[in-house]
């Protein structure tokens, strides 16, 4: 037993490392030369142009502290959103919102509910929040929100739901969710996750479907809180900025419970600027319908599952030990996440990169794939 373990709390124990993507640089220096990063879902094409422009200007306002209200950002938000601004939170990313959230409704004896193989966050912030994770099987890959339904009791405080999905890549579609809130109780919140909206969004109207209703129901002052990010399509992951969109009385009670001065002036000036700049984040989209196409054409005719995405990532079935298939890969210059950590140790996910990543990546792909023994 180590010298501090008796005087950490008892679910703090529990908690895991966690196994965030290895930053470029270090995998650089662990041996593989001018890696391609494709384990994070980050934007390939870099941030705005204006975000980077906004965050020079401000840079000089750096020994002063960033206005803790993010009152600019925050209006535009709910401008856009056609939301009054008190219904929007800002946070250092919408990883930070998620451990607010679970540290303002959960305590030890409480607990969320989520799926299997969804983002690997909520088991970690519920259970710093003393709280416990109820975790429901998945059907063909996608949430059972039938399931998530009858997995609630009088202690169930939050639901996390993941729409699209990370890292399966799918969606709950809006009949399915309307039907699903009917069924939750008034003493649960409903978390939707819509990290990848962009993405989705961009896809159903390609596919001619409707994807989300989450802003009526926010406008209807439902038990919702809706996440949105920075971090994907708008390429700021390493500025860290993220939004909620919820009920006025329960974002301030959120409010209370963030670390002040927690967002930069930096993060808000590029989120500010990433906003207007609605070329940039048409680039990524369109990139990414392209050639996720692409890529799930070349890894299905290889002759593995490729599930339907409605983010910027691939989920891969490989039949194989995906994390020995990951190592081989970063060898040969291409970082992707292997899915042991989720329960799914033959699958990886693929960040979909620009055309030149993708095709360095299919060719690495291809070695590695024929040179292992995997199926
Ligand atoms: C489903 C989901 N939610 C939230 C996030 C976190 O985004 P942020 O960078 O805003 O913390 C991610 C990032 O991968 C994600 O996949």
């Amino acid at each position: 037993m180590s010298r501090f373990y008796d005087l950490v709390t008892e679910h703090v124990r529990t908690l895991g490392r966690g196994t965030p993507g290895k930053p470029k640089r270090y995998a650089e220096r662990d041996g593989a030369l001018n890696c391609i990063r494709m384990a994070s879902n980050e934007n390939p094409f870099g941030p705005s142009p204006l975000a980077i422009e906004a965050m020079q200007a401000v840079a000089e306002e750096s020994n002063f502290y960033p206005d803790n209200n993010v009152a600019e950002l925050r209006r535009k938000i709910a401008e856009r959103h056609l939301l009054a601004i008190e219904s929007v939170l800002v946070t250092a990313g919408s990883t930070s919102l998620l451990g607010i959230i679970a540290r303002t409704l959960l305590s030890p004896g409480r607990n969320a509910v989520s799926s299997e193989r969804s983002f690997i966050v909520y088991s970690i912030a519920t259970k710093a929040a003393g709280g416990r994770l109820i975790e429901v099987p998945m059907r063909h890959d996608g949430f059972d929100l039938d399931a998530i339904a009858d997995a609630i009791d009088q202690n169930t405080r939050i639901i996390f739901v993941a729409n699209p999905n990370n890292p399966t890549g799918t969606i709950v579609g809006p009949d399915a969710l309307d039907r699903f809130l009917t069924r939750i109780p008034d003493h649960v919140i409903v978390v939707l996750d819509e990290a990848y909206y962009d993405f989705a969004q961009y896809f159903a109207v390609a596919r001619g479907v409707e994807y989300s209703r989450a802003l009526e129901y926010v406008r209807q002052g439902r038990n919702v809180v809706v996440l949105r990010t920075f971090s994907k399509a708008h390429g700021l992951a390493g500025v860290r900025v993220g939004y909620g969109l919820g009920p006025a009385e329960l974002m301030g009670y959120f409010r209370r419970m963030r670390t002040t001065f927690s967002v930069s002036v930096m993060a808000q000036a590029a989120a500010s600027a990433a906003l207007e700049d609605a070329g940039h984040i048409q680039q990524a989209l369109e990139n990414n319908a392209e050639q996720s196409a692409l890529l799930s054409n070349a890894i299905f005719s290889m002759g593995y599952h490729v599930s339907t995405t409605w983010g910027n990532f691939l989920y891969c079935e490989l039949g194989g030990d995906a994390g020995a298939i990951a190592s081989a890969l970063q060898v040969e210059g291409v970082i992707i996440r292997p899915l042991g950590a989720w329960g799914a140790p033959t699958a990886i996910r693929v960040t979909v990169g620009t055309p030149d990543q993708n095709q360095i990546f299919l060719k690495a792909f291809k070695k590695v794939m024929d040179g292992t023994p995997v199926r």
